[in-house]
């Protein structure tokens, strides 16, 4: 094993703040992510007043070889844009046969799953200290459907790199929406 390898076996996590100790930690705000949701007056309204904090990722990318595996520390605020739940940008992986371990460890969400066509969608409850395993060719993305923020672990091939353009040209086809206080899945087009 490579000396720089060794030096980086242990890494803290801080589920509370969604950081892990010295690694880079990316913010996603509203103005970025407004075309992803479906009300694009509802975006723009929120807009007019504040550019809320969406979500937050942290990397530990300790090694970068076939073998090697990279984590992300994610977390995803409570908030709504008209009926449609805080989420992540959501991607395919680059290397399309890799898949994905997500451990929640705090919060109430939910896992939209699409395949390439778009056909077959679901929607994985995440609850804390349950899994979800995302296959490969499979985009995701992460939904925070309560009160609370939304925190999880997510374990990837090292080579697995992200792909947002295939799923940004056509967005998921299906949105996690607030529906007789509940969240519920419903197609795109029936927003
Ligand atoms: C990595 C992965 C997660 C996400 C994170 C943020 O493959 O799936 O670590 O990167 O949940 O979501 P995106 O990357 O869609 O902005
Ligand atoms: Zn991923």
């Amino acid at each position: 094993m490579n000396d720089h390898l060794m030096e980086q076996l242990l890494s803290a996590y801080d589920p509370a703040a969604g950081t892990i100790a010295g690694r880079p930690r990316v913010e996603r705000r509203l103005s970025e992510l407004a075309p992803c949701f479906a009300d694009q007056a509802a975006g723009r309204e929120v807009l007019r007043h504040a550019d809320p904090l969406v979500y937050a990722v942290s990397t530990f990318a300790p090694a970068d070889g076939a073998g090697d595996l990279h984590y992300g520390l994610a977390q995803v605020m409570p908030g709504r844009v008209g009926r449609e739940y805080f989420m992540t940008k959501g991607h395919f992986h680059a290397w399309r046969e890799a898949a994905e371990f997500y451990f929640t460890l705090s919060g109430e969400g939910l896992m939209l799953l699409e395949g390439e066509t778009g056909g077959r969608a679901q929607a994985v409850p995440m609850r804390p200290r349950e899994a979800v395993y995302v296959p490969g060719r499979t985009a995701h993305r992460t939904v925070n459907v309560g009160p609370e923020p939304l925190t999880f672990l997510g374990v990837y091939p090292a080579r697995a790199g992200y792909d947002y353009g295939a799923i940004a040209a056509r967005n998921f086809r299906h949105v996690i929406v607030a529906r007789d206080g509940g969240p519920a899945m419903i197609p795109r087009e029936e927003y």
